[in-house]
């Protein structure tokens, strides 16, 4: 599964690339005006941080498929590598997803909430279609369910569009997603520390570390080779 993070807070960003096995970033006009920062700027440090093979999601504010696809060459232009327009699915977004997968723009057909907006979405050739899993998981939905479906139609028209489940606000539905086969996760810097952290390890280590010094001390396996070398 891949995991990619949902923010575009750089530090974040730069935090989770150095500790975590992600593969790219996603944002949304939320995430990013949440940033209140110069935009250009911002994606283009967003870019540095991860490297160009990274994937990089950035969504389109245009709604005409004329302007998503201007926006789509320009925004491609300015941040390169592996980069995705995310596009909402309409008519005019499936129009400049048809335009810009001929041209081999890669386009996330994003705020799905149905397995018919994905499979159309994936037969107008996005590269990935975004379920929203807690928005759905709100409406008394099943989030999951819908991803597996999804992921079942996809799988079984033999469409080369991933699944990259979207919206998670706990571990859980997170899990879940890895169960029924989801291609891709995205999520925030907080839910991932939330996914890695759990107290009984840290337990573990105290009592490694305690165990050890019973019998060597500070000593670390480094000096105790370094002494042992002479
Ligand atoms: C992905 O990039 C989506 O825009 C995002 O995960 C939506 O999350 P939210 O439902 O928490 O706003």
């Amino acid at each position: 599964m891949l995991y990619i993070i949902d923010t575009a807070n750089v530090d974040d960003i730069r935090r989770c690339n150095e500790f975590y096995p992600i593969d790219g970033v996603t944002t949304n006009p939320t995430i990013i005006a949440h940033e209140k920062r110069d935009f250009i700027p911002l994606i283009k440090e967003i870019r540095t941080i991860i490297g160009d093979d990274k994937m990089f999601h950035i969504q389109t504010t245009a709604t005409t498929a004329e302007e998503i696809v201007k926006e789509g060459h320009e925004l491609q232009e300015i941040v390169g590598g592996e980069f995705y327009l995310k596009i909402p699915v309409s008519p005019e977004g499936l129009k400049a997803t048809r335009i810009l997968s001929r041209e081999g723009i890669k386009v996330t057909e994003t705020a799905i909430f149905t397995q018919q907006q994905a499979l159309i979405a994936a037969k107008a050739g996005a590269s990935f279609v975004a379920p929203y899993v807690n928005r759905l998981d709100n409406i008394v939905s099943d989030g999951a369910k819908v991803v597996e479906e999804i992921t079942e139609i996809l799988h079984g028209y033999k469409l080369p569009c991933k699944v990259l489940a979207a919206s998670f606000k706990n571990v859980e539905q997170i899990h879940k997603i890895s169960t029924v086969g989801g291609d891709a996760v995205t999520i925030t810097p907080d839910l991932f520390d939330k996914l890695v952290y759990h107290p009984l390890t840290y337990y573990a280590i105290d009592d490694f570390e305690k165990d050890w010094e019973s019998i060597y001390g500070d000593k670390s396996i480094s000096e105790l080779i370094s002494e042992y070398k002479g």
